[in-house]
């Protein structure tokens, strides 16, 4: 790859905002733009080029704004039209660029064309979406929600079933509807007319279901057939994907990550492609799942820790794979996986700093885009402190619903375990600004309950430690601006069989760069082939111990080749 072929989304690095749980400007409890606004310098300090915003549009929020009931709408709990157009000119003013969440799988129940579509069997709207007679009296076919339970909800009105892959309020599109693949093409035009800079595509690879919508197989224990299974990577997929191409994204220079979830290399060198046909890369799920409960009736539901193997395994093969066809993203968090610190390094004090600033190492001197989620950059932590009554994830409750109080499969103590270990709202509460009240957050009532170990863990106490995490991620965005090998460099791994250490190499043609990032809580004994002429270009210690590598250490040698 030539300087010149470099895309300017291959050096960028994103950092993601939940709007809910960001910075409440008017003290009501909710995150809004006009509080986003007001943090853009801190996103600049930090030094990230994009902003992905989560959805940020008209929505009853049963599904916190992933059920959208007016696209072209800002939700009033964030703000209004007005301060969505001030918070794009601020981030451009800072060379900040904003990615708008797009989320067209589904819409809410409660959007006008739904309440339309529901209103008779022969209204304009009613093949926007996917309904089906019941067969013998039960759902059309055997497919579960991705939230548990059906993905099938029956409608008195018309006596027929919608297909809702997520919660009962978001019933799925019917995107073989080539008026439905119009409209929403038209209206993503008005957003990229109005300047945004991309597009993070929910779900994307579920858009095409599968002709005849035919049942799947059901594993033990379970009552519903996988709709990931299902539905991913349909038939008609690249289809509706280069046809938003054509009609939309070459319309300007805007970024596109898909949301894809099950999608395997095969796919993802497709939605991914090099040529730019379709988009410029996915977010795979794969290494998300390494650490899933063995019994896929329980699904994500587990808190067994990760086996270090798999994820060098798996994480090699999208870096050897998409090189030079494709693009990865690369991912520790975001709003729907629980705190990377908590789940894949350690959360004790002790190993807190050192363990967070590993993975983030390890994770930004790969080949990709990095994405950072909100107070990822501080080692913000899994939230022990919420319990049944706290959580508002509709994912946990879900879970509870269905796994525990309907089929049985666990009790409700082992599945609190979990939440803790897995559930979304651990990356949901309100990001934490100082040790005051409400860590700065709101003077209000916080929408969901604070983790409450902001007293020593946030932004004011990083910003003020030059050993902080937060300077940390600010050296390795700064490497990835201005080292080319970590955008272009070949992904080498090292030692595929070490359970405690992952270490890989980026081959460039004059130079090399060795990443060691020690999974250990102990200190362990490691021979690198070092040469003479190398230096550190960043570590998590003050100094460097030879073949030692203490608790979680990482360090980057750099040398010429
Ligand atoms: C995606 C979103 C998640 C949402 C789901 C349904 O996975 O990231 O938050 O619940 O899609 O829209
Ligand atoms: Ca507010």
């Amino acid at each position: 790859m030539t300087e010149q072929a470099i895309k300017w989304w291959q050096k960028a690095v994103v950092y993601q905002v939940y709007p809910r749980s960001f910075q409440d400007s008017n003290n009501d409890g909710i995150g809004d733009l006009k509080g986003i606004e007001s943090r853009l310098d801190y996103v600049k300090k930090l030094g990230a080029d994009v902003i992905w915003l989560n959805p940020v549009y008209d929505s009853p929020n049963e599904d916190n704004g992933y059920d959208i009931s007016d696209y072209e709408a800002i939700n009033p709990e964030f703000g209004s039209m007005e301060d969505f157009e001030s918070l794009l000119e601020e981030a451009h003013a800072r060379g900040i660029k904003i990615v708008m969440d797009l989320v067209v799988n589904h819409s809410s129940s409660k959007h006008q064309w739904f309440i339309e579509s529901k209103s008779s069997k022969d209204n304009d709207k009613r093949d926007f979406y996917i309904w089906r007679d019941p067969v013998d009296g039960h759902e059309p076919n055997n497919w579960g929600s991705f939230f548990a339970g059906p993905a099938w909800k029956f409608d008195e009105t018309t006596g027929q079933y919608y297909m809702h892959l997520f919660a009962e309020g978001q019933p799925d599109l019917n995107w073989a509807n080539p008026e439905v693949r119009q409209t929403v093409f038209d209206m993503m035009n008005r957003w990229v007319d109005k300047g945004i800079d991309g597009f993070r595509m929910d779900v994307i690879s579920l858009l095409s279901k599968p002709d005849g919508l035919p049942d799947g197989p059901i594993p033990e224990d379970a009552h519903y057939a996988s709709s990931n299974d299902m539905v991913a990577n349909g038939p008609k997929i690249h289809d509706y994907i280069q046809e938003m191409r054509e009609k939309v994204l070459n319309n300007a220079d805007i970024m596109t990550v898909g949301e894809a979830s099950n999608v395997d290399i095969e796919n993802a060198k497709r939605y991914a492609a090099k040529d730019g046909s379709e988009l410029n890369m996915v977010f795979q799920f794969e290494h998300m799942e390494l650490d899933d409960n063995p019994n896929p009736a329980l699904g994500k539901w587990d808190n067994a820790p990760l086996y270090l193997p798999k994820l060098k395994k798996n994480l090699t093969k999208w870096q050897n794979e998409l090189a030079g066809v494709a693009w990865n993203s690369l991912y520790w968090e975001n709003h729907d996986q629980p705190r990377s610190v908590s789940r894949f390094g350690s959360d004790k004090p002790e190993f807190h700093n050192v363990s967070a600033k590993m993975l983030a190492t390890l994770l930004h001197f790969m080949q990709g885009t990095p994405y950072i989620y909100q107070g990822q950059e501080i080692g913000m932590t899994n939230a022990y402190n919420l319990g049944w009554d706290d959580f508002n994830d509709i994912d946990i409750k879900n879970a509870r619903r269905y796994l525990v109080e309907r089929d049985g499969l666990i009790d409700a103590d082992t599945l609190l375990d979990y939440v803790h270990y897995k559930g979304r709202d651990n990356a949901r509460t309100p990001m934490q600004w100082t040790d005051g009240e409400n860590a700065g957050f709101t003077t209000g009532t916080p929408w969901l309950k604070m983790n409450n170990n902001f007293d020593t863990i946030n932004v004011d106490a990083a910003l003020n430690d030059e050993n902080s995490i937060f300077y940390h991620y600010q050296k390795l965005i700064a490497f990835r601006h201005d080292l080319d090998i970590v955008t272009t460099g070949r992904y080498e791994l090292l030692d595929p069989e070490d359970e405690q250490v992952y270490a890989y190499k980026r081959v460039g043609e004059n130079e090399e760069l060795l990443v060691i990032n020690s999974f250990a809580e102990e200190s362990i004994v490691r021979e690198f082939d070092v040469p003479e002429n190398a230096e550190i270009l960043i570590s998590n210690y003050k100094d460097d111990a030879g073949h030692t590598l203490r608790p979680y250490e990482s360090k980057v040698y750099r040398y010429a080749k």
